[in-house]
């Protein structure tokens, strides 16, 4: 039967297998996984591969605890989900351009990266497919990530309202990041954050992609906009837009498709860019915190 309210429809659960090569275990029963038995220092076994693999489709995020990385084991473990590229607004570590940084200072009191709901870099054509990142040096408690499934935010929709927003298409940019809206506002990154110098013709620039997508490894459908890069939706002025995109930024956020990790130094984690949101949580003022990231190359969101 149809549920009345939106909290009747509860997310489906992910699947848990049985794995020989690897141990997996689920942060919740929506998306987020630890792996224990493996070293990412080696290459990888071919079995091995297959089930970390089969885990991340699975769970979406997946996590592994006490991974000692170099910056080149970093790089060499992140190939193994494809090709490595990079996103334009974060400095790399110096020798290491595939390494980018994601740094938060003591002394840091401007924006946090990442403080809303988003997919990383949505307004470029192909946005990134996943992002490798690792702990390096993370408060001792606080500046965890939280993450959410937007396979499951689409899948606790009624019919109804999916059969509507099937044809809809999303504008993305980049202009509350490094474009007009950016340098419009009062609260900055701080310039050991991200990069300040970008063009903000590039960052005012508007791509358009589907509302509802398939991921082209699952097969699975999930949805596809965020507070951070989404302007409006194709065809519609602002404030036609407004109230559907409101409604939707508030279903995504619904706790109950989410997980959050918590970081320890030299934790790697692994998020699919297309079907999860993530949202650094800024309650770490007075510490450093350093992550280093490896961002993997996706293809155009597709229907
Ligand atoms: C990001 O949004 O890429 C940063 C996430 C984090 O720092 O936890």
């Amino acid at each position: 039967m149809q549920a009345k309210s939106s909290f009747d429809a509860h997310p489906v659960l992910v699947q848990v297998r049985d794995y020989r090569h690897i141990r997996v275990e689920p942060l919740t029963g929506v998306l987020g996984a630890e792996i224990f038995d493996v070293d990412l220092r080696q290459p990888l076994a071919p079995e091995s591969w297959q089930e970390i693999k089969q885990a991340f489709a699975d769970h979406q995020v997946i996590l592994f605890p006490k991974q000692s990385l170099t910056h080149e084991q970093h790089v060499a473990f992140s190939r193994n989900f494809g090709e490595v590229i990079r996103v334009p607004q974060l400095h790399s570590v110096d020798g290491h351009p595939d390494v980018q940084i994601i740094r938060r200072l003591a002394s840091d009191t401007g924006r946090v990266v990442g403080e809303n709901w988003h997919a990383d870099s949505t307004y470029l054509d192909e946005p990134p497919g996943a992002v490798v990142m690792r702990a390096v040096d993370v408060p001792p408690y606080g500046g965890d990530t939280g993450f959410l499934s937007m396979y499951a935010a689409y899948e606790a929709l009624s019919d109804a309202f999916k059969a509507m927003i099937a044809p809809l298409n999303v504008v993305h940019s980049a202009t509350r990041i490094f474009g007009s809206a950016y340098l419009a506002q009062g609260r900055k990154y701080s310039s050991a954050s991200a990069k300040t110098d970008l063009d903000v013709a590039a960052g005012d620039r508007e791509v358009v992609h589907p509302l509802v997508c398939t991921h082209a490894l699952s097969g699975r459908k999930f949805l596809y906009l965020n507070k951070t890069y989404t302007q409006r939706l194709e065809g519609f002025t602002n404030e036609e837009s407004a109230p559907l995109l409101a409604h939707l930024h508030d279903h995504c956020a619904r706790f109950d498709f989410t997980c959050r990790a918590r970081w320890h130094n030299d934790q790697v984690l692994v998020w699919d860019n297309r079907c999860t949101m993530h949202r650094a949580i800024p309650d770490y003022a007075g510490q450093n915190r350093y992550m280093s990231r490896v961002t993997i190359a996706g293809p155009r969101p597709a229907r």
